[in-house]
């Protein structure tokens, strides 16, 4: 399977504490994977050096062939790597459909996602909202479509966070625990969502999610994490068992 993501040596410390200490591993595309780890062992730190949100010390990002490393967060976003944020208030006021839209078109560059919908004979507009609509339905909130988003329920909210990503075109989605707050069976329901857009667009996922027993059924690759490094991987059962990681988590 082809590599979409690769990361070497990523390291990085505040003051005197070592939040990723030489982190090596890499994603395959297509794959919904998961990154566990106690508190405090690395895992927002490593998705926002992997984004450019943070300078990492030391350490390579490769994303879809071309290097990354020390790139600003806009311009890894524009390659289609794409970090989920809570909606920000003004969106929230926009209808779900408009959250859509507004996604459409920020990242010029050519996405498989994108390319059923690149019809000639359609204009801009009418590209996006037929793919608006086709995301809407996929997440199941095509009923919603024209409600504020600010009446959806927090499950929903990560959807349309999620469908804002596919519709600016991302290959890769990165989510930093996008099922806090929701009751299991919502937050089932969410990763059963995520898990039909990987599959329906060929979109990867790296969700950073501490109820991995919650959602292992959905989940394909298991990363865990601790004092800043992967101290294991693979099949999500095994390492959710791995005596390491059980370790780690008691060792907290
Ligand atoms: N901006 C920052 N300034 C100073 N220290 C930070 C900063 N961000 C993270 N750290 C420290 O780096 C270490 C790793 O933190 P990080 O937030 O990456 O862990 P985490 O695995 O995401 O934890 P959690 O499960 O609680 O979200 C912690 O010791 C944390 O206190
Ligand atoms: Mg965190």
């Amino acid at each position: 399977m082809e590599e979409i993501l690769r990361v070497e040596d990523l390291t990085k410390s505040f003051g005197g504490i070592v939040a990723l200490d030489g982190v090596d591993f890499s994603v395959k595309k297509g794959l919904m994977n998961i990154l566990i780890g106690p508190n405090g062992s690395g895992k927002t730190t490593l998705v926002n050096c992997i984004t450019g949100f943070y300078q990492q010390d030391r350490g390579r990002v490769w994303f879809d062939e071309k290097e990354i490393t020390g790139l600003a967060p806009y311009k890894v976003y524009s390659l289609g790597l794409v970090r989920t944020f809570q909606l920000p208030q003004p969106f929230q006021k926009l209808t779900v459909l408009e959250n859509l839209l507004t996604a459409y078109g920020e990242n010029p560059g050519e996405s498989f996602i994108r390319a059923p919908f690149k019809r000639s004979w359609l204009g801009h507009e009418e590209k996006a909202t037929e793919m608006a609509f086709k995301v809407l339905e996929l997440l199941d909130l095509d009923r919603l479509w024209n409600s504020p988003a600010s009446q959806l329920s927090g499950g929903q909210m990560k959807l349309v966070e999620a469908g804002r990503a596919i519709m600016s075109g991302a290959k890769m989605i990165l989510m930093d625990e996008p099922a806090a707050g929701i009751n299991p069976k919502l937050a089932q329901e969410v990763f059963a969502h995520f898990r039909e857009m990987k599959e329906k667009v060929g979109v990867t996922f790296l969700i950073i999610e501490h109820r991995l027993d919650l959602v292992l059924k959905y989940v394909d690759y298991a990363f865990a994490m601790a004092r800043g490094e992967i101290v294991a991987e693979g099949n999500p059962e095994k390492v959710l068992g791995d005596p390491v990681v059980v370790e780690s988590y008691l060792g907290g």
